[in-house]
């Protein structure tokens, strides 16, 4: 599939988003099923089943609490992840940043640092909503310092909240304000 600059709908400088679609979901399957890729997530306890991850897609698509994007390399135009805003509250105006790159041989690039604050301008100044907020188990070091680097604060800790690799882990939570309201 060849992309251009314009079927994109966020741009950064080595990345982009385009709107996640159904073709897109059986990379994902693949990914949810390297353990490697899932070892500190929620994600990966069983296996992924194509068919029910189309029918979730759908449903979260037509809700208006969720707003899933494809990463693009600029430079390969190749998928590589997923990213998005869950549980968006219209009322309390914040939501979930959730992201995750699958192709391990673009870990530690700088990608997900990008698609996170283009997912913050675009929440903030496109949606209007009043703060971000994002969680990760305690060992997973990439996340934590994606949002630290990008001047979360850290809300609280969830003393063993997720159980993996046969041992409790902490969960960590950070949240973001947007500033121009305060
Ligand atoms: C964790 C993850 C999101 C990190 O993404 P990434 O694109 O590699 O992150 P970045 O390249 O923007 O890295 C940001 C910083 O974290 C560092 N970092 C990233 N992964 C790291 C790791 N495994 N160990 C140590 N540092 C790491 C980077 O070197 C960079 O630090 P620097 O700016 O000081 O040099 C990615 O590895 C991933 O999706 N993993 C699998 C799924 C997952 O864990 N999703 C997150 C759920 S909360």
């Amino acid at each position: 599939m060849l992309m251009n600059n314009q079927d994109f709908f966020l741009n950064g400088e080595k990345i982009a988003l385009k709107g996640l679609e159904e073709s897109d979901l059986e990379l994902i399957h693949n990914w949810l099923n390297d353990s490697d890729v899932t070892r500190l997530l929620f994600q990966g306890d069983r296996p992924k089943n194509l068919g029910v991850m189309k029918e979730e897609f759908q449903n979260r698509i037509k809700s208006n609490e969720n707003i899933e994007f494809a990463i693009i390399t600029k430079n390969e135009k190749k998928i590589i992840g997923w990213a998005g805003l869950y549980e968006i509250n219209w009322i309390s105006r914040n939501g979930e940043i959730r992201f995750f790159i699958g192709e391990k041989e673009f870990w530690k690039k700088g990608h997900t640092t990008e698609v996170v604050s283009l997912l913050i301008e675009y929440a903030f100044n496109k949606l209007n909503l009043h703060k971000v907020w994002g969680g990760a188990n305690i060992e997973n070091v990439g996340s934590i310092r994606v949002f630290e680097k990008l001047k979360f604060f850290e809300e609280g800790i969830i003393k063993e909240g997720h159980f993996r690799n046969g041992q409790y882990y902490d969960l960590i939570r950070y949240g973001l304000l947007n500033k121009k309201e305060n």
